[in-house]
């Protein structure tokens, strides 16, 4: 079946009937949440509606109408739409492009659900998802939010700037966020169905978008922007007939050349100081490091990288992963021929290995040398993120502006996350182990030697650095000269991370 037109903002007011009514139902993200219980919420997350069906099939309550209809893809009875949507009525929702009438009751022809964050409470429309039309994606499937949706919005730094850009905005998840900060949100897409989503759902939450179309950094040739968030078509896809070309996650590029592309040109984007960041794949050739191919796209940009690899996985579960996500099963011809195709796309050029991470790059703002740090942290870390990404940028940012005369200079102290755990031998009187934890940001781990936790113990703001290493130089009865160097290394690594400020 051919893909539904996406609803339409043209009519202002059928909108603001539609808020109303949104409004009136509390639909909203602890509303859904309270109605459908841990269950059958938990389930929807790994994409089960049942237990959500049967948790809203008789609560006979316009927010569980509206969860039916435009959440689980349900048919819902006529009446009941109109009782969800008294502002707006049937005809209007019909107008809008909502819905469309299915046998004796009423269909979702999109998605459309509460989101938020700590401060603000949102609505976003996006196709509807293979869970509710029960059969796999059309190529040109406009996104709802999803799992890489939310990392980028956790991990974005979120200064106060002027003029912001979402590039691929699909729905335009990260443009409702930049808005929060923002004076200006410019946003683009390839896809003329996802710009359309995209002011519907500007119109929906009553904010205001530049909207332009075209591919990757094309629409916004020669402007610059103090922030750049993308969570691009990054997903690495064997360019034959036998992978459908999705353009939510697929920009057409050979590997993972899309987000290489981006780093590259980025800096052109950005006005001095100003910051970019995206999600991205990355293939690892051979038995090479990731960090030597990345490091590659870097060099000669000028900008400070800040690059994080979160995962690794192989090319067999690339394809499980990517094939399965169209919504095809692995039993299928569809799901094996795709997987074939992976393998053989990662063979022709020898990849051992994809990694997965967030991408965060300033245009440096004097002339100086640009810092280039890439890190590789697994796990949980900090939600959200962007404020600890904000900081270690603007730590990273000092740390290249100032010598190591000037960070000795500095009476650091150990930021309030932060802990020491000593382990030892049973019996044995001294720790073999110093372990210091860091309980937010990337909740990092760093393990000291006997000097450094000796200087971590007097980081508590009154004792500048190099005083504290000779009196430690001293104690230890060891030459201050040679024991500076490591010291200077540590002190570096813990202000970049935050764990001293
Ligand atoms: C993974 S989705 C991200 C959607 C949304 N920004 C989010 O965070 O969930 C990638 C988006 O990039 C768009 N896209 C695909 N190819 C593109 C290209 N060459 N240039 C710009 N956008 C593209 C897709 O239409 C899609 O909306």
């Amino acid at each position: 079946m051919a893909s539904t037109s996406p609803p339409t903002a043209t009519d202002p007011a059928l909108v603001a009937a539609l808020r109303t009514d949104l409004a009136a139902a509390a639909y909203t993200v602890e509303g859904v949440s309270d109605l459908l219980g841990p269950l059958a919420g938990a389930a929807l997350a790994r994409e089960q509606v049942l237990p959500a069906q049967r948790a809203t099939a008789d609560a006979g309550t316009p927010l569980a109408t509206l969860v039916r209809l435009f959440g689980l893809g349900d048919a819902v009875d006529t009446d009941d739409v109109a009782a969800a949507l008294p502002t707006l009525g049937l005809q209007g929702a019909q107008s809008l492009g909502l819905v469309r009438e299915q046998g004796p009751g009423v269909v979702a022809t999109c998605d459309l659900r509460p989101y938020g964050d700590e401060d603000h409470a949102w609505w976003v429309a996006s196709d509807l998802a293979e869970i509710a039309t029960r059969e796999p994606l059309h190529e040109d499937h406009v996104l709802g939010i999803g799992g890489a949706s939310t990392t980028l919005a956790s991990w974005t730094p979120r200064p106060v700037v002027g003029r912001a850009l979402d590039i691929g905005t699909g729905c335009g998840v990260q443009a409702l966020h930049l808005g929060a900060h923002a004076g200006h949100v410019t946003v683009t897409d390839l896809s003329e169905r996802a710009l359309d989503y995209a002011r519907f759902n500007a119109a929906l939450n009553d904010v205001s978008w530049e909207v332009v179309g075209g591919s990757m950094l094309d629409p916004v040739a020669g402007r610059q922007f103090e922030l750049i968030v993308s969570n691009p078509p990054f997903v690495i896809t064997p360019r034959t007939p036998d992978v459908p070309l999705f353009e939510y996650r697929d920009g057409g590029a050979s590997g993972d050349a899309i987000v290489a592309g981006l780093v590259r040109s980025i800096g052109d984007h950005l006005v001095p100081g100003g910051i970019a960041q995206f999600l991205g794949n990355w293939e690892v050739v051979g038995d090479t490091d990731w960090r030597d191919r990345v490091r590659g796209w870097v060099e000669g940009t000028g900008l400070d990288a800040w690059i994080v690899q979160r995962d690794v996985q192989d090319p067999a579960e690339y394809a499980e992963t990517w094939a399965r996500d169209g919504g095809h099963h692995s039993a299928t011809v569809e799901f094996a021929t795709m997987y074939a195709a992976w393998l053989d796309d990662f063979a022709s050029r020898d990849v051992t290995a994809v990694g997965f991470g967030v991408v965060t790059l300033q245009r440096p703002l004097g002339d100086r040398d640009p810092f280039v740090h890439l890190d590789e942290v697994g796990g949980p870390v900090a939600q959200p993120m962007g404020p600890h990404v904000l900081a270690g940028i603007r730590a990273r940012t000092w740390l290249a502006e100032h010598g190591d005369d000037e960070l000795l200079s500095v009476a650091w102290t150990a930021a309030a996350d932060v802990t020491e755990e000593r382990h030892s031998r049973p019996g044995d009187p001294d720790p073999t182990v110093i372990l210091l934890r860091q309980g937010g940001g990337l909740r990092r781990s760093v393990r000291l030697d006997t000097a450094g936790a000796a200087l971590l113990s007097v980081c508590d703001g009154t004792l500048p650095a190099r005083a504290a290493i000779a009196a430690i130089a001293q104690l230890l009865e060891v030459d201050e000269d040679a024991l500076r160097p490591d010291l200077v290394a540590l002190l570096r690594e813990l202000v970049a991370d935050g764990l001293l400020t």
